[in-house]
């Protein structure tokens, strides 16, 4: 059971709701590597995202400072600022991360760890891929959602993967070609956009 010793606080403002316009999804891979599987899966899901969606890779996991609280604020600077105004526009967060020594990246935890006092993730629809070999990754996929819990992110559940292949299946040009994972990332999309568009509906 976790310890909470403070609740996250909930984000000011968000994006409008899905309706006409693109739905967005933030892509974030747990991976710095530039030949990286985590990120070869997020480009190929941003290719094969649908009319009406506009997916993208965020691209700054070096860039974030490391967190400290006594900057968790106007003080952050420009690549916190920058990945929270992504978080804000995002109708839902997709992740894909290694596993580093059973865990997280720690990258990626910082990432995080950004987002707890501001609540960039509160209410916030959430899936992940898990693209470790076959019953490997459990240790990041089971950190990452006891994290994305902790920040109160909304799991998607029926968008979450396991695509044990998609290592070997990574293409000279960084994407994924492979027929079969590329339907189980479609259909990890349509998931996603039946969720924010059920959700949409639901506010209105
Ligand atoms: C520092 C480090 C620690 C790792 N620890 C684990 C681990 O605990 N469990 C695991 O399954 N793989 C582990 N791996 C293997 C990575 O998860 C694997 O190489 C993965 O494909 C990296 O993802 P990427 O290709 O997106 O960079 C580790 C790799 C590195 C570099």
């Amino acid at each position: 059971m976790t310890e909470r010793t403070e609740r996250p606080v909930p984000a000011a403002g968000g994006p409008e709701p899905a309706g006409d316009r693109s739905l967005r999804i933030l892509l974030i891979s747990g991976s710095t590597r530039a030949a990286s599987t985590n990120l070869a899966v997020l480009r190929t899901v941003r290719q094969i995202a649908p009319d009406g969606v506009a997916a993208e890779v965020y691209q700054n996991l070096s860039g974030l400072p490391a967190f400290n609280p006594d900057n968790d604020g106007a003080d952050a600077g420009p690549a916190v600022a920058d990945l929270r105004r992504q978080l804000a526009g995002a109708d839902a967060v997709l992740l894909c991360t290694p596993e580093y020594a059973g865990t997280l990246p720690g990258s990626l935890k910082n990432l995080l760890d950004w987002t707890v006092g501001t609540g960039d993730l509160y209410g916030k629809p959430v899936a992940w891929i898990n693209a470790a070999h076959a019953g490997r990754g459990g240790g990041a996929q089971a950190t990452l959602a006891m994290v994305l819990d902790y920040v109160g992110a909304v799991p998607i559940q029926a968008a979450c993967l396991a695509l044990p292949g998609a290592r070997e299946a990574v293409g000279p040009d960084g994407l994924i070609g492979d027929v079969g994972i590329r339907g189980l990332l479609a259909g990890s999309v349509e998931q996603i956009v039946r969720h924010v568009r059920a959700r949409a509906s639901r506010s209105r």
